[in-house]
């Protein structure tokens, strides 16, 4: 670990390259996504380490739908055995794990993972673990829309504040941090509302191979920029 001054409060993570990964080994890319998904708990645990109090990880996006469904399937077993075995050690260190998406739409046997993972670690007060299931930043904000209209919310009363309280994010800050591997420059419909100030981190590391030293300089580089929100 660094000595690191800034340090984010929110960190949101795009685990991408799993299936190039895979790929370049010659192996299926299910096997890349064995490999990331068990990356996770440790990166969540090495940002807990450095005092991070909320981490969001992007597992399943809602324009994941298109991929072939054999490789969903078996993401979805993936995401379910890593809940499994991971969260009960989560949960040893003081981890919330929270549910951000359309969970409902999920297979029952993996919303019953992801429940009893919340349940479990409901009273817990450390860093918030927010798992993106079936997440998209517009999707996200057209069910806020429409829990807004059906709480029949008066127009006035409508603010930056109030919105975000309809978000699946309510009560937690904006990203401070996005970081990306696999080699990609976009932001994929990911938190689309609260990443509108946060510093990006890009980098070509494929996520399987997404290690601590990984984390250090995307903490570091992060603790370098200076942040003016518009301002001068
Ligand atoms: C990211 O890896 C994992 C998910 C989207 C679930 P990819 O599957 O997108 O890997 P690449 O981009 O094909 O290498
Ligand atoms: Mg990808």
């Amino acid at each position: 670990m660094k000595d690191i001054k800034h340090l984010p409060v929110h960190v949101a993570i795009v685990p991408d390259g799993n299936g190039r990964w895979a790929e370049r080994r010659g192996l299926p890319r299910l096997m890349g996504h064995r490999a990331g998904v068990r990356k996770m708990r440790a990166i969540c645990e090495y940002l807990d380490d450095y005092g991070v109090k909320c981490v969001t990880l992007y597992g399943f996006s809602s324009e994941n739908w298109g991929r072939p469904k054999e490789e969903i399937a078996g993401l979805f077993q993936i995401l379910k055995e890593r809940i499994e075995k991971d969260v009960p050690k989560l949960h040893e260190r003081g981890v919330k794990v929270r549910h951000i998406g359309r969970l409902h739409q999920l297979p029952d046997w993996l919303q019953q993972s992801v429940t009893s993972a919340m349940e479990l670690t409901k009273d817990n007060t450390g860093m918030v673990l927010n798992l993106a299931f079936n997440y998209g930043g517009k999707v996200e904000i057209v069910d806020a829309v429409r829990r807004i209209v059906a709480d029949r919310v008066p127009p006035e009363k409508i603010d930056e504040k109030l919105f975000s309280s309809y978000l699946y994010t309510a009560g937690l800050p904006d990203v401070d941090l996005l970081i990306r591997t696999g080699d990609e420059l976009r932001l994929s419909n990911f938190l689309i509302w609260q990443t509108a100030y946060s510093e990006y981190y890009f980098t070509d590391v494929l996520w399987p191979d997404f290690g601590k030293k990984d984390i250090d300089k995307a903490l570091i580089v992060y603790s370098q920029r200076e942040r003016r929100f518009g301002a001068l």
